[in-house]
């Protein structure tokens, strides 16, 4: 049969969520693992999109790029974007808060101690879980512990097909690192671990993953 290529959307990097003029919320998210998907996608041919938070990164080439800050920025691009796209790989590190109240004034040292009430972001992968459609849903997952669980957790909360699960601890960290050790686990709790992979190995090993899923699933029906 021959393999039709797939349509997908790719989110990365950081969201920015702003205190002041100068300062925001963040997380440790480089961006470089998205784009690195999204580079090895774009050479199998794929329609690659991608969305990302603020890095000093270079997009790949032939890829259509969006660049978002907050949280509510990337959600906007992803439900625009997705409308035209039948896979969507979420591995943007999105911030889970950010601060009620944008001092739209340069917050002064006049204080020993000051607080910032902070709210909840919208969970932009969970609510694309629940409008699927004939989509594939990839998810990535950092956890301090029970990784496998709680990425399993994840997965069938999101309503996701894929999810990548990697652990975070003091001594090591996914966000910026050369080398990635993960979980690719699916549905059925089946799963995949990959050890010390580069990045583009690791990139290339999901892919594969997607393109089996995609094509088992939806490829076989539409030959029907
Ligand atoms: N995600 C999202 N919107 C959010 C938070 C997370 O779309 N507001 C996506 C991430 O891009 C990732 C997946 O959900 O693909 C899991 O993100 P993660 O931060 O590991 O989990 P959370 O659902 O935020 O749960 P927690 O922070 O409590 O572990």
């Amino acid at each position: 049969m021959k393999k039709s290529k797939i349509k997908i959307l790719i989110s990365a990097g950081p969201t920015r969520e702003a205190i002041d003029p100068v300062r925001f919320i963040s997380n440790y998210s480089t961006g470089t693992f998205g784009f690195e998907i999204a580079r090895q996608a774009k050479r199998r041919g794929h329609q690659v999109t991608l969305v990302s938070g603020v890095t000093c990164l270079k997009g790949p080439v032939g890829v259509k790029i969006r660049k978002v800050g907050t949280a509510l920025e990337m959600q906007k691009a992803i439900c625009e974007e997705i409308k035209d796209n039948n896979c969507l790989i979420m591995n943007a590190a999105v911030c889970d808060y950010r601060p009620l109240k944008f001092f739209k004034r340069k917050i002064k040292k006049s204080k020993k101690a000051f607080n910032i009430k902070l709210i909840e972001n919208p969970d932009i992968l969970k609510g694309l879980g629940r409008f699927k459609e004939n989509r594939l849903l990839v998810g990535f997952a950092v956890e301090t512990e029970n990784v496998l669980k709680g990425g399993l957790a994840k997965l069938k909360e999101k309503n996701l097909d894929l999810i990548v699960a990697a652990k975070i601890s003091k001594f090591h960290s996914p966000f910026g690192s050369a080398k990635i050790s993960a979980y690719i686990i699916e549905k059925q709790g089946k799963y995949q671990k990959i050890t010390n992979a580069t990045k583009p190995e690791f990139s290339r090993k999901l892919l594969d993953r997607v393109e089996g899923l995609w094509y088992t699933i939806f490829q076989s029906k539409q030959g029907r």
